[in-house]
């Protein structure tokens, strides 16, 4: 298994490009199923996830090929409608196949899927079920697989009980082929849900609301192949932003989309931290003082939850004291335990609270990445931290940041991936 080796504290600058977003891309290769006929996937990230979830097409019986960022994915049959367990197993988006296949065949069937240890026990999929249930369709368990039938999907209302952003994403892929009108109420608003629904407009869909709390949908015969390029990932634009912000550097960041982290940059004027924007590429530099700004996370437009880690190192380089307050997930504070370690003064009041007292100078040491954003934070940590830091378990990372040392190096980070 890979680990990274960093030396910390070296000058970073100069500019570094953002890839597409990795919860844009794994929404849109299951929304390929809805068609039979072929998309093409431009600005695709060339993630772990990605990996997984275009095999997830070949098991299915689909063709997916992948070059330089540009993916050509078709199904025009469809060898079987079950999603294997060794895939479903790896990503919780596994999940997004689920409703194109009973969408498009009438059945499905999946085990419990996978992806970071972020929630207590399985992240549930209670929200999903409800929805395809309203939906018409009939669910059995049997021998660790969910097996969902339906002749024919039939348009209704739900309400979401807790805001979902695959829930949502889920629901109104599938509602697009059922028979009538849909109405989801309650719904996330994240751009990536937007970006979707107009990639599937655009293919024939009829989707309205996208990016408000209520959508409908009115369901159509078909929806066509296509087009469609991946839009920047926000939180890979404000974990750099964030990284740059550390360490006193002055850094480029180019292809992004700052309208989509406008809380975080709201949140830096506040604190004192230099920038400069325009509609696509975020200018950072260095700052005299960063002071201490207690955040919360929420859905869009809200704080996201995947960039308070990288926010929480950002904290403890900061002066003054800030809580820091986990509301989505209660395991994404248990990473801050590591950041004690290299030097940082944090105190965990309950699981979803911590206390971060700055500046601290931060130390390197050995750590295991325990999932995909605490391990960003920990090389951004790495990075400002004085000595050298191995983190291994560096699978969890490399799910979601394409080429991550080799990027960083080119900034002047001095970090090595070895196996
Ligand atoms: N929830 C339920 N029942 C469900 C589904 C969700 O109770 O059926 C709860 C979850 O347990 C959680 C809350 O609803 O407490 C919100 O979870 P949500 O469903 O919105 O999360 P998600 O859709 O599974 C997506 C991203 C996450 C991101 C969250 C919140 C993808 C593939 N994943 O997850 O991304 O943290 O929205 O913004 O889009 C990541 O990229 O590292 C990541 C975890």
């Amino acid at each position: 298994m890979g680990k990274f080796i960093i030396n910390g504290q070296k000058p970073l600058g100069g500019q570094i490009r953002v890839g597409g977003a990795k919860n844009a891309a794994l929404k849109i290769i299951p929304a390929s199923l809805l068609s039979e006929q072929a998309i093409t996937i431009d600005n695709l990230p060339d993630i772990e996830d990605t990996k997984r979830c275009l095999e997830i097409v070949e098991a299915l019986g689909g063709t997916a090929s992948y070059r330089e960022g540009q993916c050509q994915i078709e199904t025009k049959t469809l060898a079987t409608t079950r999603i294997p367990a060794d895939l479903a197993n790896k990503l919780r988006a596994s999940i997004m196949f689920v409703g194109p296949i009973l969408a498009r065949t009438g059945q499905v069937s999946f085990p419990h899927p996978g992806g970071c240890v972020i929630g207590a026990g399985t992240r549930p999929i209670d929200l999903f079920l409800e929805g395809f249930q309203a939906l018409g369709a009939k669910i059995n368990f049997a021998n660790g697989y969910y097996e969902l039938t339906a002749k024919k999907l039939t348009g209704a209302e739900y309400f979401f009980t807790t805001v979902s952003v695959t829930g949502t994403e889920a629901l109104m892929m599938t509602a697009t082929l059922a028979n009538g009108r849909t109405t989801l109420k309650n719904c996330a608003m994240e751009p990536e849900i937007v970006a979707l629904a107009d990639y599937l407009n655009n293919q024939g869909a009829k989707i309205e609301g996208a990016g408000t709390p209520i959508i409908t949908i009115d369901g159509v015969d078909k929806i066509n192949g296509g087009a469609f390029t991946v839009i920047p990932d926000r939180i890979e634009t404000g974990t750099f932003a964030m990284l740059a912000a550390a360490s006193q550097s002055e850094l480029l960041i180019t292809d992004c989309c700052p309208e989509h982290i406008e809380i975080l940059l709201n949140i830096f004027r506040k604190q004192g931290v230099n920038f400069e924007q325009g509609e696509n590429w975020l200018k950072m530099l260095p700052s005299k003082k960063i002071e201490a700004y207690s955040i919360k996370t929420h859905e869009y437009p809200g704080f996201p939850t995947d960039l308070q880690s990288p926010y929480t190192v950002l904290m403890t380089q900061a002066h003054g004291s800030s809580i820091i307050h986990e509301t989505i997930y209660d395991r994404r504070l248990l990473f801050t335990d590591m950041l004690t370690q290299m030097g940082a003064n944090i105190i965990m009041c309950d699981p979803h609270r911590v206390v971060v007292n700055g500046p601290t100078p931060l130390h390197g040491r050995k750590l295991t990445s325990p999932d995909l954003r605490a391990g960003i934070a920990m090389v951004m940590a790495a990075l400002i931290a004085q000595g050298k830091t191995e983190i291994d378990n560096i699978y969890q990372i490399e799910r979601g940041y394409e080429n991550i040392a080799e990027r960083l190096k080119l900034i002047g980070a001095d970090i090595e991936r070895v196996e």
